[in-house]
């Protein structure tokens, strides 16, 4: 079945999207933006080159809640480590997590390890097409369940990440907030009459590519715009409308750096955020532990984190485990930990 987000029927989308007008309007759009996307589309993306289920899969787990940049090169990477479902449903969770550092969000590595295994066992490694059979597996909720429709079958399917409700919620000039019930059933309303029936391959990569090129978050340059004639943003910067939230939270937390004959002590995260990875443990009572040694501030969540990493020393707890730095290079690690040990390790020998 295809995904059709749902449209409330209590609540009358603003936006009438069946007159003749409309339906014109948005005739107009897709041709002009599948034009353009021909020239000026991101086709070299590495996931979009491979063109196999595996691939697209395995770069939208990693690109849920990580750049693009920052996932070409741990995508390629991780293609010739784990070139098929069934080299990734046979590895070990270690060797994934190292595999996954830099990207963050360690719970999408277990989850991806955790699909490809029910891949293997329920599908004869064949990702599904079905929306059903793909909602069934970890990790995938409906906006990863329409992109692999979309760019690994070329189904039918509306797919809404970030860029995309950029795109639409300004050509179609979304008064409400995108995270109200009436905003998102107006954006619902828009993009089910925008992907079309046939091609939402290309529809979707071409919104994704207009929105991270062109129709940006803070300036977008309308002048380029293929859809500059259709849209119907008054004030294109100021949307989508998000309702007042509560912004990051900074936190200051104080990790200790216990470094004794060569060795660097180490805890083994039992989550939530880094289950399974190694990490520098937390230090209780900071004020005794005097002048940190090294500061890192890294966002996760909603939290910006400033980590003091301080110097103790005394009876090491039984919990820690000490590793030389060769140890440390093949362990898998939460980036924000690696670079402030390789910032340390280097005046601790
Ligand atoms: N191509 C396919 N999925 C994508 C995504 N999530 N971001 C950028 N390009 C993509």
């Amino acid at each position: 079945m295809p995904y059709e987000p749902t449209v409330d029927k209590q609540k009358r989308p603003a936006v009438r999207v069946k007159s003749s007008r409309f339906t014109k309007r948005f005739g107009k759009a897709r041709e002009e933006l599948l034009k353009w996307h021909q020239l000026h589309g991101r086709h070299d993306l590495p996931w979009r080159r491979e063109q196999n289920p595996y691939a697209v899969l395995v770069s939208e787990f990693m690109l849920q809640q990580t750049t693009v940049t920052t996932v070409m090169p741990r995508f390629r990477a991780w293609m010739r480590r784990f070139p098929s479902i069934s080299d990734l449903a046979g590895a070990k969770e270690q060797e994934i997590l190292a595999a996954w550092e830099g990207l963050g969000y360690y719970s999408r590595a277990r989850r991806l390890h955790a699909a490809a295994r029910k891949v293997v066992e329920r599908h004869g490694g064949d990702i599904p097409v079905e929306e059903s059979d793909l909602l069934r597996l970890p990790g995938i909720g409906a906006y990863t369940a329409a992109a692999i429709r979309a760019f690994a079958y070329d189904q039918h399917a509306v797919v809404l990440d970030t860029n995309i409700i950029r795109v639409l919620s300004r050509w179609g000039n979304m008064s409400d907030p995108i995270d109200t019930a009436l905003g998102k059933n107006n954006l619902a309303a828009i993009a089910v009459s925008f992907f079309p029936r046939t091609g939402c391959r290309a529809m979707a990569s071409a919104l994704m590519d207009l929105g991270a090129t062109i129709c940006k978050s803070g300036e977008p340059d309308c002048l380029a715009c293929p859809l500059e004639k259709t849209c119907a943003a008054s004030e294109p910067k100021k949307l989508p409308k998000k309702s007042p939230r509560s912004v990051t939270t900074k936190l200051v937390e104080h990790r200790a750096w216990f470094w004794k004959a060569n060795r660097l002590y180490l805890e083994q995260s039992r989550g939530p955020h880094w289950r399974g990875l190694w990490i520098l443990p937390e230090v209780r009572n900071a004020k005794s532990s005097g002048r940190s040694l090294a500061e890192i501030t890294y966002p996760i969540t909603r939290y910006r984190v400033t980590m003091k990493v301080h110097r103790v020393i005394g009876k090491i707890p039984a919990i820690l485990k000490g590793f030389t730095l060769d140890e440390l290079e093949g362990l898998p690690m939460p980036s924000p930990f690696r670079k402030v040990i390789v910032k340390l390790a280097s005046t601790s020998q």
